[in-house]
């Protein structure tokens, strides 16, 4: 059972990409094989190829759809794979990470193959005008994690220097799934903006929840290592909150000068909540949130504007996201407001 399964059309589309992602993952480097496979196999949300169709929804939908789906979560996963070799961390969706079972050698090219691999699904396709958005998406990852590098371990907060790093780095994707879903469908160009800001907000609210739940939750519920932006030294908006209240700032910024032991990484969480850094940071999600449900009342009522509507709220409402992931959502009326 999965999330996905209230909407039986999609998730009967998810399982195509899936097939898709498993033929794909063929190649004669038995090494690179067997690396992609379980990247697939490991229980990923599949949320951008998810927006992919969803958006392709809107249009006319035709089977090239699943390859440009399938290029989406290529991508995806060969960011994941290169982030955690930067972040050297050991678990990625509940299961060891590449580097971890094959070295990082094997993962820096495991995730170079996976993102050539992307752009030659699209080019098989035909659908070789997703390309240049693909590369220049792909440049904008790519600056948002060198910026984030670059600011490692200084205390300076901005807001804005923040948000825009994961637009970068997150909300870019979310919104190119949505638009390369909706163009390769024929939408019409307001329909294909309307869905790219979507996808926007819902990646910068993401990111944000990602980023409170780095602080509050749990390894096991979130099936990769929690506290670790501290440890690498990424200030994210909790602490950025934290860092601007004069009452607070001085002692975060002792803690964030210790070494981060378990001790720590605790008193760095109580202090944040203290000070209310993850309530600011919640109401600037619920923001993003809120913008992305505009857009999205903008577009035709159907089951695939629920499901839309249904991802601006299950990954955003626990500290368990994966759990929450492995359930169907009841069946409700769409509602026109959000919640
Ligand atoms: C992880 O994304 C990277 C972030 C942007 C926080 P997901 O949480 O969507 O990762 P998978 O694909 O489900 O593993
Ligand atoms: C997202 O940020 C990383 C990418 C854009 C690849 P994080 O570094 O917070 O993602 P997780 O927490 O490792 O999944
Ligand atoms: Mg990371
Ligand atoms: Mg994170």
């Amino acid at each position: 059972m999965s999330f996905w399964d209230h909407n039986p059309s999609l998730a009967k589309h998810l399982a195509a990409v899936d097939e898709k992602l498993q033929s794909a993952a063929n190649c004669k480097e038995k090494l690179i094989q067997e690396a992609v496979t379980e990247l697939i196999n490991a229980p990923g949300k599949r949320i951008r190829s998810a927006v992919t169709l969803l958006s392709a929804s809107f249009g006319t939908f035709d089977e090239s759809t699943i390859s440009v789906a399938a290029a989406i979560e290529l991508l995806h996963m060969a960011t994941l794979v290169h982030d955690d070799i930067i972040d050297e961390v050991k678990l990625r969706r509940g299961v060891p990470t590449t580097q971890s079972r094959f070295g990082k050698d094997c993962a820096v090219y495991t995730g170079d193959w996976l993102f050539v691999k992307s752009f030659q699904l699209l080019c098989e396709a035909k659908a070789t005008e997703h390309l240049e958005p693909l590369a220049r998406a792909m440049q904008r990852i790519c600056e948002g994690e060198v910026n984030q590098y670059s600011n490692r371990y200084i205390p300076r907060p901005s807001v804005l220097a923040y948000l825009r790093r994961i637009r970068g780095k997150t909300a870019i994707l979310f919104a190119l799934a949505a638009a390369v879903g909706a163009k390769q469908a024929q939408c019409q160009e307001k329909e294909v903006r309307l869905l790219a800001r979507y996808g926007l907000y819902l990646g910068m609210a993401f990111q944000i929840q990602d980023d409170i739940l780095d602080l509050v939750s749990t390894e096991e519920k979130m099936g990769k290592p929690v506290g670790n932006d501290i440890k690498e030294g990424v200030y994210t908006l909790p602490i950025i909150y934290t860092l601007m209240n004069s009452q607070y700032s001085e002692k975060l910024k002792d803690l964030l000068a210790q070494e981060t032991t378990q001790e720590t990484l605790e008193g760095i969480t109580d202090l944040v909540i203290k000070a209310k850094g993850i309530e600011q940071a919640r109401k600037l999600l619920q923001k993003y949130l809120t913008k992305a449900m505009d857009m999205l009342q903008q577009l035709p009522p159907n089951s695939n504007r629920e499901t839309l509507q249904l991802l601006l709220e299950v990954p955003f409402q626990s500290t368990d996201p994966l759990q929450a992931w492995q359930k169907s959502p009841k069946k409700r009326r769409f509602s026109t407001r959000t919640a």
